[in-house]
């Protein structure tokens, strides 16, 4: 299926790592035009060109999105360079572990790293998005956000600011043609996921056992799929849907726990 995506240009934040990465790798696929936007800019530089050698369908941009000047900066850096946006994907964020035994100070800057940061990208994105035609943007989440994880306070109200702010926008941007859907992951392997597990007591046997409950294969999820739902809520094959909730989680969040699929019956 084509998603009609070609010469769109689509800013990534988080682009450089993990899921924000193979989303970058998609909208390469498609004959779009990533703009990563991270704090890290070695990470980020390689990624472009190692997707778009030539440099005309991946750029990049560096800052720190809980700096606000820095992140006003890249954004007209952005608008000087391509001129336009079509889309947004608010993707950059980090689970800090922040829990109810933290201090105040932590809990601020988990908020600023999680949350306001999407809504200052957002605000800066609105303008040129109302300039384009079939505009969309795609908030990541967390399951964390409806189901709490235990000691994330930080992460999990930001998550589920997220998930409200889609909402919100969904409503605030639909005049404007604009839509605004959410994907909520819940175990990925990445190097965010990578670096929590490694916090925890026992982290090989806590992977299998959380690979255990999950529904869809007992594994979990791959970035690539994560890609793919977010370009398909990027795409204007998603015309008429906003304000949605996606859970791409292989079942985790929703189905029973204690899930084992039954065997497959012959089909003779
Ligand atoms: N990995 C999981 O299991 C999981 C589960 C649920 C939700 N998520 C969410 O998915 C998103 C991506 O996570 P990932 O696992 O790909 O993480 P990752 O650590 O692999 O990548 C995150 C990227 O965001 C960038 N980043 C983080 N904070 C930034 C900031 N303040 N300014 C600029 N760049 C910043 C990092 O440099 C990094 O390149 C995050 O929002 C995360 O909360 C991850």
């Amino acid at each position: 299926m084509d998603l009609k995506l070609e010469n769109r240009v689509i800013l990534v934040t988080g682009g450089a790592s993990g899921r924000g990465a193979s989303i970058c790798c998609r909208i390469v696929e498609e004959r779009g035009i990533a703009v990563i936007l991270d704090r890290n800019a070695s990470l980020s530089e390689s990624l472009a060109r190692e997707l778009s050698p030539d440099g005309d369908r991946c750029d990049w941009l560096a800052a720190d999105l809980t700096d606000e000047a820095a992140t006003r900066e890249a954004f007209a850096e952005l608008i000087r360079r391509h001129g336009r946006l079509d889309g947004l994907v608010n993707n950059a964020g980090l689970n800090d572990r922040t829990g109810l035994d933290g201090s105040v100070a932590a809990f601020r800057q988990s908020l600023e790293g999680n949350l306001v940061q999407v809504f200052l990208v957002t605000q800066l994105a609105i303008p040129y998005l109302k300039k384009s035609t079939g505009a969309a943007i795609v908030n990541i989440a967390s399951k964390v956000a409806v189901t709490g994880q235990g000691g994330t306070s930080g992460y999990a109200a930001a998550k589920g600011g997220v998930a409200s702010l889609t909402r919100e926008w969904a409503l605030d941007l639909a005049p404007h043609g604009i839509r605004v859907n959410c994907v909520f992951p819940a175990e990925v392997w990445t190097p965010l996921y990578e670096k929590y597990l490694a916090a925890l007591p026992f982290p090989e046997s806590r992977k299998q056992d959380i690979e255990a409950c999950i529904p869809l294969g007992q594994r979990m999820t791959e970035t690539a799929e994560i890609a793919d739902t977010t370009l398909f809520l990027l795409s204007p094959r998603s015309s008429h849907t906003t304000g949605q909730w996606l859970f791409v989680d292989g079942g985790y969040t929703h189905l029973d726990r204690a899930f084992t699929p039954p065997p497959i019956p012959s089909a003779s």
